[in-house]
């Protein structure tokens, strides 16, 4: 396992801070630094677009420093490019399987496409602040148990 991404709706709130924290969980943890980290978003309105202030301010606020990232939609090519591909929510699961078509048995079968989380890591996007401190602690959680799970491959 050499690549994961990260894929929400939007691309802007949770998916760009999963991207973050695993980067920087896997850089305090000496994780090989050839863990290639991404983020996408099933739909397109934010594409280009740096992530939602309150998710950059959430991670500066735990050291990390996701404004240089930038909204894209999610590709089918991602299906063969990356290792794991990681939904946020149901939903997001269930688009990435119809977009993966006849693929997408066998790769949820594999575990490589699948819920990060087992259960869903709720939209902020309409919610107040606070709503992102829960999606963090909810991400942080998840990327260390993952590191885990990637270490003991
Ligand atoms: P995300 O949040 O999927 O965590 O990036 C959202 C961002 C934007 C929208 C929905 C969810 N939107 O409807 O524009």
């Amino acid at each position: 396992m050499r690549s994961v991404l990260f894929v929400c709706l939007g691309n802007i709130c949770r998916s760009p801070l999963g991207e973050g924290i695993l980067r920087d969980l896997a850089g305090k943890k000496g994780m090989p630094g050839d863990l290639e980290i991404d983020s996408a978003g099933t739909g397109n309105w934010h594409v280009g677009n740096p992530p939602d202030p309150r998710s950059v301010e959430v991670a500066a606020r735990h050291g990390i420093d996701i404004s240089p990232l930038r909204a894209r939609q999610v590709r089918t090519a991602d299906f063969e490019r990356f290792d794991l591909v990681l939904a946020m929510d149901g939903d997001n699961l269930a688009e990435l399987r119809r977009r993966a078509g006849a693929r997408a048995p066998a790769l949820e079968a594999s575990g490589r496409l699948r819920r990060f989380l087992d259960r869903d890591v709720p939209d902020p996007y309409y919610g107040g602040p606070g709503g992102f401190d829960d999606v963090f602690d909810m991400l942080r959680r998840g990327a260390e148990r993952l590191l885990d799970e990637l270490a003991a491959r």
